[in-house]
C-alpha cells in the first residue's frame, strides 16, 4: 500500500510542469487528444464540473494520482446510459445547461504517477470519487473503461474481450479487474465511445509510423484498428470501452 496520501481538488494547486508532465508520463497516446467532439466539449466540462476532478497528493503535495468525472442524469438501465465517454460529457454539459439535476456520477479518467504504479493508488482514486459523488448526491456511478490491456488485442472484438477471464473467474483485463475487485459489475460495452480523427500526417505524427496506402492498421496503444483513407487525407479511429457499475 502506498504512503499516505491527502485528496485535492486538482484546480486549488498550481502543479509545475515538472510535476504534471511526470503525472502523465506514461497515461494516454498522443491519439486520446484527436477526439473532435470531446474537444469541443472539455473547456464546459472543466468550468462546470472542477469539484469532480481530483488529485491525490503525497506527503511533499507532489500528485501522485488523479482522476475526474461528470454528473448525468441516469435512469439505472443499460438502454439509457450514453454511449460512451464522449455522449457523457455531452449529456452533462446539456443537463447543466438546461439546469437539470445530475444522480450519477461518470467516472471518466484515471491515472496513477508511473513510479507509483501497483501501490494501491488506483482503488484509493475510485474510492475517492466515489465519496465524492457520495457527497454531491450522486447515488449511482457508472465508468466507461479503456481497459489497459485491450492495446495488445486490437482485433479482438470488445464483447469478447469484455468476457475474458482469469482461471480464478476474474477478469482478464487488469482495469476491468480492479474495478470489479472493489464491487463493481460489468454492464455492456460502448464500441463506439471515443472517435479520434485526423489527417494522415497527424496520424503519422502521434503514431510514429507510415500509412502508405489506405487500409485499416495496427497502432501503438490502439485498442482498436486506425482506418486510413489517403484520397479524402483522413485517419479515423474508434475506441470501445466497456461500462461497468459500482455499488
Ligand atoms: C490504470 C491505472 C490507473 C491502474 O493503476 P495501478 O496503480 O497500476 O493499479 P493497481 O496497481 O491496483 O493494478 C491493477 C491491476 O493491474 C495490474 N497491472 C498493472 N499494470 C499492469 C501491466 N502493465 N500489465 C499487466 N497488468 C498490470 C496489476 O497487477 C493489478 O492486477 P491484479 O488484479 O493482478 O492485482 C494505471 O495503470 C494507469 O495510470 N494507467 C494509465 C492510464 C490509464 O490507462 N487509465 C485507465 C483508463 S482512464
Amino acid at each position: 500500500m502506498s504512503a499516505d496520501v491527502s485528496v485535492v481538488r486538482f484546480d486549488t494547486r498550481e502543479w509545475s510542469d515538472e510535476q504534471f508532465d511526470a503525472l502523465f508520463a506514461e497515461g494516454f497516446p498522443q491519439f486520446i487528444l484527436a477526439d473532435q467532439d470531446a474537444k469541443a466539449l472539455i473547456a464546459p466540462v472543466r468550468d462546470s464540473f472542477a469539484a469532480l476532478d481530483i488529485a491525490l497528493v503525497d506527503a511533499g503535495e507532489n500528485p501522485v494520482a488523479a482522476g475526474w468525472g461528470v454528473p448525468i442524469c441516469w435512469d439505472g438501465e443499460v438502454a439509457d446510459l450514453p454511449s460512451g465517454y464522449t455522449d457523457s460529457l455531452r449529456r452533462a454539459v446539456d443537463l447543466r445547461a438546461d439546469g437539470g439535476r445530475p444522480d450519477t456520477l461518470v467516472i471518466c479518467a484515471g491515472v496513477v504517477h508511473p513510479e507509483h504504479k501497483g501501490t494501491g493508488l488506483a482503488t484509493k482514486l475510485i474510492h475517492a470519487l466515489a465519496d465524492l459523488a457520495a457527497r454531491e448526491g450522486l447515488t449511482k456511478v457508472i465508468a466507461p473503461l479503456r481497459p489497459t490491456l485491450k492495446h495488445r488485442y486490437p482485433l479482438t472484438d470488445i464483447n469478447d474481450y469484455a468476457s475474458w477471464t482469469r482461471p480464478d473467474g476474474s477478469p482478464f483485463d487488469p482495469w476491468l479487474r480492479l474495478h470489479v475487485r472493489m464491487g463493481a459489475r460489468i454492464l455492456t460495452v460502448a464500441p463506439r465511445s471515443q472517435t479520434m480523427t485526423g489527417t494522415v500526417a497527424e496520424w503519422e505524427s502521434w503514431t510514429e509510423m507510415a500509412f502508405p496506402v489506405s487500409g485499416d492498421y495496427v497502432i501503438p496503444d490502439g485498442v482498436a484498428l486506425l482506418r486510413i483513407d489517403r484520397e479524402q487525407d483522413v485517419g479515423e479511429y474508434v475506441e470501445p470501452n466497456v461500462w461497468v457499475q459500482h455499488r
